[in-house]
């Protein structure tokens, strides 16, 4: 089977925004205790945090990490979490039925993200709380000494503000389940009157407004209208979520989903386009896609926590997904539409990145691993920066429940000026067909393929774990060349494909 793709330097997207290589980490399951934070674990740092993780957390080159909910955030009281740790109050956690005992707050996030090199995107709860919440968190985080929240910042050991510029209006306020959930009017509304007051602190602030849990919300897309009407010129962003699952094994319909995430991305930028023209706006808002992944293989094994049967255990193994080799094409896929919408798309966050639904596992006491969705996220993360191109490609296709045609490749194109680098990331969706795929250069002078990596595999289902946690990695290959200005390769059934081509 034959593909072919035609690259010009000169069609491009956009350029894209490096946040959309976020991620996300919860006080949920093991996330934080044992995922992130262990004291006595023998790669400890001084906070008590895993150096282990931190290694493989800082080899991502993460940019922004979401925190500290999700569901959680929405009865969360951040005063729990900071003072000293002997006096910090163990609450029931309403989401997850678990215990949390706050010994991670904001100030140890803060150093976590500091080792790691990444910035925080905080959540305020608009759920159990309001405004008044909001702005004090707020105004903790960021306000001057000299005020009451910088005072008290200062005598709980940190006199600098934090200086975090994005905050999360709430978390997936659309869905019934969660913790002060709200219609459309009540939340936009909400929304407005935060992000005003928040404003008034800081008009610099980047400032993120829910959007709906998912596309298959009743409520959806109406509720990004109606939000939107509320708080369009008080805010830049406009939150989504997607979770993928695989349950009814079908690997030829789970990989065309990203045509369900396309039609979503779609849906809400023009959504976005028409009450910005109802305003008679130049502003334009963004999508914010703050929670992203698989997440199905964990429901089964989760039921008995969440039911409460298990009282209120504190961190217990919760939506530990276990990556199966088919999941990382799915990433792939993913991460290629975000590439490919980073016209609207400015920040994504995969959900989540340490044990919860994460392409990082640890045992406590024991090691970290990667699991296989871990190396698309990485690729991506590490070479696709710079502009997104719109490439002309021309592939055989299938029809699928969510699309017609989707084609048997899946690609996407970035032109790294900065570093005189075009790198491209292919999945091949076809189950028994190897690709001979052949891309035009166009512009782009005399390139060269300076790295291929291929991840294959004969089991779908392989995956990664603390006995063997290399079954599944990308080997190096030789199969691409460029000659006259076109690049060519060849694509496994079932493949993702990384390469990186020097241009002169
Ligand atoms: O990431 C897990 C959960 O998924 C988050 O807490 C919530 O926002 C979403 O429903």
């Amino acid at each position: 089977m034959r593909a072919t793709v035609t690259a010009h330097r000169d069609y491009r997207i956009a350029t894209i925004d490096d946040r959309i290589y976020g991620a996300f980490l919860e006080h949920l399951g093991r996330a934080i205790y044992t995922g992130i934070y262990e004291p006595g674990h023998p790669t400890a740092d001084a906070n008590g945090m895993r150096g282990d993780v931190i290694e493989l957390v800082k080899a991502l080159e993460t940019p922004v990490v979401r925190y500290p909910g999700g569901n959680f955030v929405s009865a969360y009281n951040w005063e729990d979490g900071v003072g000293p740790r002997d006096k910090r109050p163990t609450r029931l956690d309403l989401a997850w039925h678990t215990s949390e005992s706050n010994a991670v707050g904001v100030h140890e996030f803060a150093d976590w993200c500091a080792a790691v090199g990444t910035q925080m995107m905080l959540a305020v709860n608009l759920g159990s709380r309001g405004l008044d919440e909001a702005r004090n968190f707020v105004e903790y985080v960021n306000g001057p000494l000299g005020s009451y929240w910088g005072d008290l910042r200062k005598a709980n050991g940190r006199a600098e503000p934090f200086g975090v510029k994005h905050w999360c209006l709430g978390n997936e306020l659309d869905g019934p389940w969660q913790v002060g959930h709200k219609t459309a009017d009540e939340y936009g509304r909400l929304a407005n009157e935060t992000a005003k007051t928040l404003r008034a602190f800081d008009p610099s602030l980047q400032l993120i407004a829910c959007g709906s849990s998912n596309s298959d919300m009743a409520t959806y897309p109406e509720w990004e209208r109606v939000v939107l009407e509320h708080c369009y010129d008080a805010v830049d962003y406009i939150s989504l979520h997607m979770y993928f699952n695989n349950r009814e094994k079908n690997t030829a319909e789970f990989l065309a989903l990203n045509a369900k995430l396309d039609a979503y991305i779609a849906t809400v930028a023009s959504t976005i386009d028409f009450v910005r023209t109802r305003k008679r706006s130049k502003k334009r808002v963004a999508i914010s896609f703050d929670e992203w992944n698989v997440w199905y293989h964990s429901n089964a094994q989760d039921k008995e926590i969440l039911s409460g049967a298990a009282g209120w255990p504190h961190a217990p193994a919760l939506l530990e997904d276990i990556y199966h080799f088919e999941d990382a094409l799915q990433v792939a896929c993913i991460l290629n539409t975000f590439i490919r919408r980073s016209d609207v798309v400015k920040i994504a966050c995969i959900a989540q990145l340490v044990n919860v639904i994460a392409p990082i596992m640890t045992e406590p006491k024991g090691q970290a691993w990667r699991q296989t969705i871990y190396y698309p996220y990485y690729f991506a993360s590490l070479f696709g920066r710079g502009v997104a191109l719109n490439l002309v490609v021309h592939s055989p296709g299938y029809d699928s429940r969510v699309a017609d045609n989707v084609p048997y490749i899946d690609i996407a194109g970035v032109h790294d000026e900065a570093h005189g680098a075009l790198n491209f990331f292919i999945v091949n969706r076809h189950a028994s067909e190897t690709i001979e795929l052949d891309v035009s250069l166009l512009g782009f002078g005399a390139a060269r393929v300076v790295d291929c990596k291929v991840m294959t595999s004969d089991r779908l289902d392989a995956a990664n774990s603390a006995k063997a946690p290399m079954t599944v990695m990308p080997k190096k290959s030789d199969n691409a060349t460029v000659a006259e200005g076109r690049l060519k390769t060849k694509l496994a059934p079932h493949s993702y494909q990384m390469l990186r081509l020097s241009l002169p």
